[in-house]
């Protein structure tokens, strides 16, 4: 099986590669050096793997990395660090959603997903949003303020209520 080039821009850094056809974008990621893209499961179940790719959140990987050559890919590093956190990743850390942090960066994907297109779900909505993320530690209910927090802070005049 040869190896296929593959361009990925991830976190705004362009990478060019030589990968085997099979290679999932979650391993390409990590190989990379992107570990905060977890690999929980492989089979699209978990959501620790989530990015966003060319703006979809998608799990990373259900996705083939030559699927995903010449994309823009956005990890959770991508949206802020711990110096300069975005909002959702600050609220993670105010509401004590963290434990063992393992689900954290897929879960912060998934909030910035939901929240970019309904700055204030309900919480079946925020529970329907996050439902393809497992979380073994906290119970989903820290979780749940979590994204009604950073929904708050990121639109103070309605969001999160
Ligand atoms: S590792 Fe991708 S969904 Fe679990
Ligand atoms: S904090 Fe441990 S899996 Fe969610």
């Amino acid at each position: 099986m040869g190896s296929h080039a593959v361009r990925l821009t991830v976190n705004g850094r362009g990478h060019d590669l030589a990968l085997p056809p099979n290679t999932t974008l979650l391993t390409a990621l990590r190989d990379l050096g992107y570990t905060d893209v977890k690999n929980g499961c492989e089979i699209g179940e978990c959501g620790a793997c989530a990015v966003f790719l060319n703006g979809e959140a998608v799990n990373s990987c259900m996705v083939l990395a030559h699927q995903a050559d010449g994309a823009e890919i956005v990890t959770n590093a991508g949206l802020g660090t711990m110096k300069d956190p975005h909002p959702i990743q600050e609220a993670f850390a105010d509401a004590g959603a963290i434990q063992c942090g393992f689900c954290t960066p897929g879960m912060v994907i998934s909030t910035k997903a939901l929240l970019d297109r309904n700055p204030n779900p309900t919480e079946a909505e925020i529970r329907e949003a996050l439902s393809g993320n497992l979380c073994r530690c906290t119970g989903y209910g820290q979780i749940v303020d979590t994204v009604k927090l950073a929904a708050r802070r990121l639109w103070p005049v309605g969001g999160g209520e």
